[in-house]
């Protein structure tokens, strides 16, 4: 692949001109700045790759990609310093001077972990920020990719759309996020009931291990290629790039939004929807999106579902396939649209969709202040516990509150649990996620908002999951536990929040995480332990 930089020289120089001069433990970033220009000799180079505190642009270049803006306020804790590495080289160097001068690193992507984790630690730290590294590489001939992990969703989209009609990905609809974080916790977009999650797809990687070593699938060997592929970001390595084999898609492709509230028999339709979904034809996904919205009556609010689906097809074989399966919904042609298999990721994304440019545009989902949660279900939710549920979106705390029903079935019941780490396979009929919104000025009650919550996730703890209660590793949580961040973390602390995650994947990935970084040196409030202390 020819956008990697494979050059150890400089870092093994690093490595000899530090052991030589018999440099000591410091937590000083000024150690820690010291050890990196050791190895970015030329000036210029430093000013673009490492932004200290004291740098004019150190905020523009935290801020660029934090998507939960409840992790920027000026109580945030930040980074001693933000590494921006242009090469391989600046990356086992910063490696290898973190890990002297006793510093966590955090890895960033695309900035949109839930709880912050790759911008934010409590203990010192600096961001290695893989915005550089975000060249796509599509071989229509072969029907593969070559990504670098710090591209966008939107970037991969944008680059297959642009030399092919025919083929497409089945990662997530959100053009903004990620590949390095969203690939390394499973991905899962419109297109999982056909194909399943983007971790099915990577056939090779390349990964910067804790000692600097550049590894591609060969050389990593299958145990630590498995644990990359959904066991979480943080943990295993940097990964820098993900070959990916991409699936076919039809030229035409049909979207639709159908809207019913509770004046509308929304409980009922919802109800029999948890009965089709997930047993429709593989090329049919439609997902359902709850709001709080206004009434027809004047002053009055109420609760709407807006069902959004994908067709891998025209609208007219759609029409009479939605009319038999699932009448209640009341489809008509007007509610749908033909368009390209890339317009559809914008239009389920409920990005604008002008043109295909909108796909590269970095602030095309608006930044917001959030906490969220997710479930896993596997029996449908009798009418009276929809009344339930819905009925807490007219509390006054869920003004921007919202939950999303993702059909499950097709290729997913196909994929053995233990195939991948992300273990949410056969028997779920759909992934339930709650959000939970507020405005800056209303920071200071973030916590009536967090309750509300929290209510909301103990009242659907009858209706999801149990033993354990299953939870999308994407979607983080740091509510269902977490590491101890400066200290070591027994198997079974982690194993609180490490089973619902991965269910029993997480034995194994502890195990490939003990034998590939067994002193923990990535590690974070939810990356897997080694079993013993380092
Ligand atoms: P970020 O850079 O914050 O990284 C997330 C985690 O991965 C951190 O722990 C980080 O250290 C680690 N990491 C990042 N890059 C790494 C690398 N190169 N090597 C090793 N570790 C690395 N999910 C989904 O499945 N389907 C969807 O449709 C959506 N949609 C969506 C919309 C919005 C608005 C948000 C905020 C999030 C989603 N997600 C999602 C969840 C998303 O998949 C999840 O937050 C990803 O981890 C984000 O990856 P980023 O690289 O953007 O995050």
């Amino acid at each position: 692949m020819k956008f990697l930089q494979y050059s150890v020289l400089p870092f093994l120089l690093v490595v000899v001109i530090l052991s030589l001069s018999g440099a000591t433990l410091v937590h000083s970033h000024g150690d820690f700045l010291h050890c990196l220009s050791l190895h970015l000799a030329n000036s210029s180079t430093i000013s673009k790759v490492i932004y200290m505190r004291n740098n004019p642009s150190y905020s523009s270049v935290l801020n660029a990609s934090i998507q939960n803006t409840r992790f920027s306020t000026p109580a945030t804790p930040k980074p001693l310093a933000i590494i921006t590495p242009l090469k391989t080289s600046h990356i086992q160097s910063t490696i290898y001077c973190s890990k002297k001068h006793g510093l966590q690193l955090r890895i960033r992507s695309g900035g949109h972990d839930f709880e912050g984790l790759s911008y934010v630690s409590e203990v010192p730290f600096v961001i290695l920020d893989l915005l550089n590294f975000r060249a796509v590489e599509v071989d229509t001939k072969n029907k593969v990719a070559w990504v670098q992990s710090g591209a966008t969703l939107g970037e991969l989209y944008y680059g297959i759309a642009a030399k092919t009609k025919t083929l497409g990905f089945p990662a997530g609809v959100c053009p903004t996020v990620g590949i390095g974080g969203h690939f390394s916790g499973g991905g899962y977009g419109i297109l999982v009931r056909k194909y399943g999650l983007a971790a099915d797809h990577i056939i090779d990687a390349q990964l910067i291990d804790a000692n600097g070593r550049i590894l591609d699938r060969k050389s990593m060997g299958e145990d630590l290629f498995w644990a990359i592929r959904g066991g979480g970001g943080n943990t295993f390595g940097i990964v820098l790039a993900w070959k990916i084999k991409l699936v076919p898609v039809p030229v035409v492709v049909t979207v639709f939004t159908v809207n019913k509230n509770l004046e509308q028999n929304v409980t009922k339709i919802l109800h029999r929807w948890q009965y089709i979904a997930h047993k429709l034809p593989d090329d049919l996904y439609v997902d359902v999106g709850i709001t709080k919205v206004s009434s027809s009556q004047a002053g009055k609010k109420t609760v709407q579902a807006a069902f959004i689906a994908l067709f891998l097809g025209g609208v007219d074989e759609l029409i009479p396939l939605v009319q038999e399966r699932f009448p209640e919904l009341g489809l008509a042609k007007e509610n749908c649209s033909e368009m390209s298999w890339a317009e559809s990721v914008l239009y389920l994304g409920r990005a604008p969709r002008t043109s295909l440019d909108m796909l590269l545009d970095k602030n095309v989902i608006p930044r917001t202040i959030f906490k969220a949660k997710s479930d896993y279900v596997k029996e449908p939710i009798p009418e009276s516990g929809i009344e339930g549920f819905l009925s807490m979106f007219l509390e006054k705390e869920a003004d921007f509150a919202s939950m999303l029903m993702v059909p499950f079935g097709g290729k997913m019941e196909e994929i053995p649990e233990n195939e991948l780490p992300y273990p949410h396979r056969a028997g779920n009929l759909f992934q339930a996620s709650y959000i939970v919104g507020w405005s800056k000025e209303e920071n200071a009650e973030s916590g009536k908002y967090i309750s509300w919550i929290r209510r909301f996730y103990s009242y659907m703890a009858t209706y999801v999951s149990k033993s354990p209660r299953e939870a999308y590793f994407n979607y983080r949580d740091l509510d269902i536990g977490s590491n101890n961040i400066s200290g070591y973390t027994s198997y079974q602390q982690a194993s609180i929040w490490g089973f619902k995650y991965f269910k029993n994947n997480f034995k194994r990935l502890v195990q490939v995480k003990t034998m590939v970084d067994p002193m923990n040196f990535f590690r974070n409030e939810q990356s897997i332990p080694p079993l013993s202390s380092p």
